[in-house]
């Protein structure tokens, strides 16, 4: 099976096997086929928007089409709603804030799938989605259970989950539930956000401001998926203690970072990437993008290799200049 079209960075690549997720009982059979070919390895795949092939993959393709939105109830507080992990992330939103269920309109645009989501923790201009999870559930591949995670469960972090852990690998996340609150109000500490909405001078906030807002930042400064191909910041910006952050920017008084709890600090790579002097590095068919540096795209056909050589020219030279070392945030198969 061709993977070329199933993932965002549009490496040519190939599955021994696929098969489609489409139900409980697919899970179910998948289950089984796993059962039987204990040797075989499975890949989960979503929208293929954080992943890189850097060779063919020998095992079974699950493709998640698992999908469905549904109100689950309310409180005081919040409107719970159920996405199956299937559904697009960004037409997701769409549907809550046509519900009038606003609340993850700083996460607008990006790509993937519900399902996607909470096992990254994706963030982007000011939110965490694990600010809006009340509680994933998946099924596991190997004992055939059903379990759900309450947030809390989920050990959230900047850009982590327990959904990244060994002990859920073969978690299948079937849904998300999120809590959507209803006093609803703006999310405006990212500063290129507020700087956006307050040159278009809004009176009053409401939730498509910020949700045009997002659209018109991204489209400044991503590469539209239909033109290249990526994966979205192809590194983490790295967590460094207070110690190493002062080291760091006594020797670079310019550097861009931005406080955490517990007195760390998260550097932007982009702000490493770049000032590495690494912006517009192009090697055959791959690049860092001009207007991004912490991304790396596709521009025509290249292969999962070369990106993973670029991704470590790019780690080794960040090294040398800065003593940081950067992680990737693409999950490389
Ligand atoms: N910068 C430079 N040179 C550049 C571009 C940026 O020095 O050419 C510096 C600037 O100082 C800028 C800073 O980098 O202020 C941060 O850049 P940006 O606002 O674009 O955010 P980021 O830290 O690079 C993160 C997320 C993005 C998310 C944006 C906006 C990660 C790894 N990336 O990027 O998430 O959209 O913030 O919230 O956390 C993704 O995860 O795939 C992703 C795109």
């Amino acid at each position: 099976v061709d993977l070329t079209k199933l993932n965002t960075f549009r490496i040519t690549a190939k599955a021994k096997e696929f098969a489609d997720i489409e139900t409980a009982e697919d899970l179910d059979s998948a289950a089984d086929f796993l059962a039987q070919h204990p040797e075989k390895r499975f890949l989960i795949l979503g929208g293929g928007s954080d992943i890189l092939f850097s060779q063919d993959f020998d095992g079974i393709i699950l493709r998640n089409h698992l999908y469905g939105v549904e109100a689950a109830g309310e409180d005081e507080e919040f409107y719970y709603v159920t996405a199956a992990s299937g559904e697009d992330w960004h037409s997701f939103i769409l549907r809550t804030l046509d519900a009038k269920k606003p609340g993850l309109e700083n996460l607008t645009l990006i790509p993937g799938t519900v399902g996607g989501a909470p096992i990254q923790n994706i963030g982007a201009y000011g939110m965490e989605v694990a600010e809006r999870i009340h509680c994933v559930e998946y099924f596991d591949l190997k004992t055939k259970e059903r379990k759900v995670l309450r947030n809390e469960e989920c050990d959230f972090g900047y850009r982590t989950s327990v959904f990244k852990k060994p002990e859920m690998k073969n978690a299948f996340i079937t849904s998300v539930t999120f809590k959507l609150p209803k006093k609803w109000e703006p999310v405006i500490s990212y500063k290129d956000l507020r700087e956006h909405l307050q040159s278009n001078h809004a009176p009053e906030l409401h939730p498509t401001d910020i949700y045009n807002s997002v659209i018109a930042i991204r489209k400044r400064k991503l590469p539209s998926p239909h033109k290249l191909g990526s994966a979205g910041s192809f590194f983490k910006n790295p967590v460094l203690s207070r110690e190493e952050f002062h080291a760091l920017q006594e020797k670079n008084p310019s550097v861009v970072a931005y406080p955490m709890a517990g007195g760390r600090y998260k550097v932007s790579a982009a702000w490493l990437i770049d000032n590495a002097g690494l912006k517009g590095l192009r090697m055959g068919d791959v690049g860092v993008y001009e207007k991004q540096p912490l991304i790396i795209v596709n521009y025509g056909s290249a292969f999962g290799e070369d990106v993973v050589g670029m991704a470590q020219d790019i780690r080794v030279r960040v090294k040398n200049c800065f003593n940081v070392k950067l992680e990737p945030e693409v999950v490389i198969v």
